[in-house]
C-alpha cells in the first residue's frame, strides 16, 4: 500500500505557545500532517518550553535571520511543507512568502478585516473590539501575504461581546474558539499539499 507522505508543518510563533500547543497535539500520530519545528523570534516565549515538554525541535531566530533568509533555509533544511502562525508578531519576509507559495497561514483573534494590521496582536486586538462597541468579535484564519492581515480568508467564528467584558474575558473567549478551529482548518489545508 502506498502512504501519501505527511505534510511537515513548522510553527512560528513569539509568545505563550497555546495554539502551538493544540496544533502539536492535533497532529500527533496523524497521517496528514505533522510538525517538525517551533521556530520562535523572543527567546524568552513560553512557547519553547511547551515545545520542549511536547518533545518538538525549536529553532530560535533573530529579527535579523527573518530578514537575511536564515530561518527560510532552516524551513528548507527541515523539509517544511506548510508555515502556520501562532502568536507570531513579526511581517513575514517576501522572499518566505515566494519559497512557499500560498503555504503560510495565519489566526487572528478578531473578525477580519475589522481590528487588524501592525501593533494589531494580543490584547490590543480585545481592547480595539470594546472601544469600538463591537457586539461580536472571533477569529480569522486566513492565508499570509506580505501585509499585516490581509491575505485571502479561510475561515472565521464569532462569540459574542458582552456588556461586562474587559480584554481579558474576552481574550478568553477567542482563544477558545482559536483552540477549536484552527488545527482542524490547517488539516484541511494540508490535505489539499499532495506531493
Ligand atoms: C492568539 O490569540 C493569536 O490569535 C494572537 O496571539 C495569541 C497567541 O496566543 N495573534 C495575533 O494577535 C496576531 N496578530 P498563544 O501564544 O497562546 O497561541
Amino acid at each position: 500500500m502506498h502512504l501519501r507522505p505527511v505534510v511537515r508543518i513548522a510553527i512560528l510563533a513569539s509568545g505563550g505557545g497555546s495554539n502551538a500547543q493544540r496544533l502539536i497535539e492535533h497532529f500527533r500520530g496523524s497521517a496528514v500532517a505533522g510538525v517538525v519545528l517551533v521556530a520562535g523570534d523572543r527567546p524568552q516565549a513560553g512557547v519553547f518550553a511547551r515545545a520542549w515538554d511536547l518533545g518538538v525541535p525549536a529553532y530560535r531566530f533573530t529579527a535579523v535571520q527573518l530578514r537575511d533568509g536564515t530561518l527560510l533555509r532552516e524551513l528548507q533544511a527541515q523539509k517544511v511543507d506548510l508555515v502556520v502562525l501562532a502568536g507570531f508578531l513579526r511581517l513575514v519576509p517576501v522572499e518566505l512568502l515566494r519559497a512557499f507559495p500560498d503555504r503560510v497561514l495565519n489566526i487572528h483573534p478578531a473578525l477580519l478585516p475589522r481590528h487588524g494590521g501592525k501593533g494589531m496582536w494580543g490584547h490590543h486586538v480585545h481592547a480595539a473590539v470594546l472601544a469600538a462597541g463591537d457586539n461580536e468579535s472571533g477569529i480569522t484564519i486566513h492565508r499570509v501575504n506580505e501585509r499585516y492581515d490581509e491575505g485571502e480568508h479561510l475561515f472565521q467564528a464569532r462569540c459574542p461581546v458582552l456588556p461586562t467584558d474587559t480584554p481579558g474575558t474576552l481574550a478568553a473567549r477567542v482563544l477558545a474558539l482559536e483552540h477549536a478551529h484552527y488545527p482542524p482548518v490547517v488539516e484541511r489545508v494540508a490535505l489539499t499539499l499532495g506531493r
